[in-house]
């Protein structure tokens, strides 16, 4: 067995937090770099950290520090191709190509490819400024609530939900004329409102074939009972009970939608490597694609790698080399994430506040100190959007901290982080107290 690997995460965020954290556990795992840093995964997890601003820079980076392997967390670099360059320069990296990663860089492209794959989704229709009269008229053809996508990306924020057609009609002149998203709302796709509940499907991919990992629930408002504005996601779970998720859907998911997908990808030049993530609607048991991403979902990323009893660094390695994925194994408990941000998250106001000092429970600090020498504790905290001054871990503005609890009933998940996100205090603190709330 190869020891000392040396692992680089691009990506300083809670899901590249919790990437890092999984990678500390692991002995074949020497040095672990995060870029750009995350300055709390630098204090707790003794990761190293770069910056680049070339791929030529990020190359000689790669090649000074013999990094065996490559993970990207979010889907920006893989947009921009950071898989091509890298592969081409025969490093091993666990990402779609860029142009796989189309599938999250353009809701147009995904719509179009589903479209012809007969892929179950929401009806919809695709407008830009040039046939804003079209866009008009599906409007008037749809009942309410309407759903308005930017096709470029917008952080998981350029989705509207209108419940009036005037004001869809104007949100889609100022998305076309670039006032609301700029470029990436430049084209729109207009589609109907699925109402049913959400799952966050993620499918690792080697190539040749794919495996599904558990299923989870994100909460994308920002309030309790769904209320407020989308965001990147307020805290998220895994296992879900078999009410909202069995055999049953979980075939209907890989035979119509996920089976599909891959299958024209690998007829394709560029098969998929790497997760795939599937935004699904149940409706009346059946499953829509919402959308896909190219990435592990963030938080959901939290609450899955905790439950892996596979190595993680084993499990990406498979999927890199294109070797079977049948033996990735999962422990049998619960986990559940809580997302604690700033008081100004999705405001277009900043409070002047952030970055806020943190501060810990007493006995929290001593925890989070041993984090990772305490592999069954039932609580851990993944550190997102944090600044460090003076040897103190400030919370920025956005999504700063996140709780997560692990347990044998997802109630027992569930009061785990809950306890942890009161031992954690910042100005203006704020995180949903109804996470999993459909489950319980
Ligand atoms: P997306 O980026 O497409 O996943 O959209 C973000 C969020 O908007 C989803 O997680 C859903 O909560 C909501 N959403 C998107 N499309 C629809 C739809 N057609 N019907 C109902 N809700 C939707
Ligand atoms: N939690 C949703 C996302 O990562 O896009």
């Amino acid at each position: 067995m190869e020891t000392n690997k040396n692992i680089l995460i691009i990506g300083n965020g809670g899901r590249e937090y919790a990437i890092a954290r999984s990678l500390r556990q692991d002995k074949r795992v020497k040095d672990i770099f995060l870029s750009p840093e995350n300055p709390a995964a630098s204090l707790y997890l003794k990761a190293k950290s770069f910056s680049y601003e070339t791929y030529q820079e990020l190359l000689q980076y790669v090649r000074e520090y013999h990094i065996s392997l490559v993970i990207v967390g979010p889907e920006e670099p893989l947009i921009n191709g950071i898989s091509d360059f890298l592969e081409s320069h025969n490093i091993a990296v666990f990402g779609p190509s860029s142009q796989n990663a189309k599938l999250e860089g353009s809701k147009a492209y995904m719509k179009q490819l589903i479209t012809e794959l007969n892929i179950p989704t929401a009806m919809h229709k695709e407008i830009s400024l040039d046939t804003i009269n079209e866009g008009y008229k599906f409007i008037e053809s749809l009942s309410l609530p309407i759903v308005l996508k930017a096709s470029g990306l917008c952080a998981g924020k350029g989705v509207l939900i209108i419940n009036s057609k005037e004001e869809a009609k104007t949100k889609l002149q100022q998305m076309l004329t670039g006032e609301l998203f700029g470029e990436a709302g430049k084209i729109v796709v207009i589609e109907e409102f699925l109402d049913g509940y959400e799952l966050s499907i993620f499918a690792l991919s080697n190539g040749k074939e794919y495996t599904v990992l558990p299923a989870c629930q994100d909460h994308k408002r920002l309030l309790d009972s769904n209320k407020g504005p989308n965001t990147g996601g307020m805290g998220a779970y895994s296992n879900l009970p078999r009410n909202l998720y069995n055999k049953t859907l979980e075939s209907k998911i890989k035979d119509r939608i996920l089976t599909p997908t891959f299958q024209a990808l690998s007829d394709s030049k560029t098969p998929y490597k790497g997760v795939i993530f599937a935004g699904i609607m149940v409706v009346s048991g059946e499953p829509y694609l919402l959308e896909y991403n190219v990435r592990f979902g963030d938080p959901e990323c939290e609450v899955l790698l905790p439950l892996l009893e596979t190595p993680l660094l084993e499990v990406l390695e498979s999927c890199v080399k294109g070797e079977k994925l049948n033996n990735i194994r999962f422990k049998n408990l619960c986990s559940v994430c809580v997302v604690m941000t700033s008081s100004d998250y999705t405001k277009n106001e900043k409070s002047n506040c952030y970055p806020a000092k943190i501060e810990f429970h007493e006995n929290l600090q001593t925890q989070l100190q041993n984090d990772i020498n305490v592999i069954d504790s039932q609580s851990h905290v993944v550190f997102a959007n944090t600044s460090m001054k003076n040897g103190e871990l400030y919370a920025n503005s956005g999504r700063a901290i996140i709780a997560v609890g692990m347990g044998n009933t997802l109630q027992e998940a569930r009061d785990n982080a809950y306890c942890l996100t009161e031992n954690i205090i910042f100005e203006g603190k704020h995180y949903r107290k109804d996470i999993a709330y459909q489950a319980l």
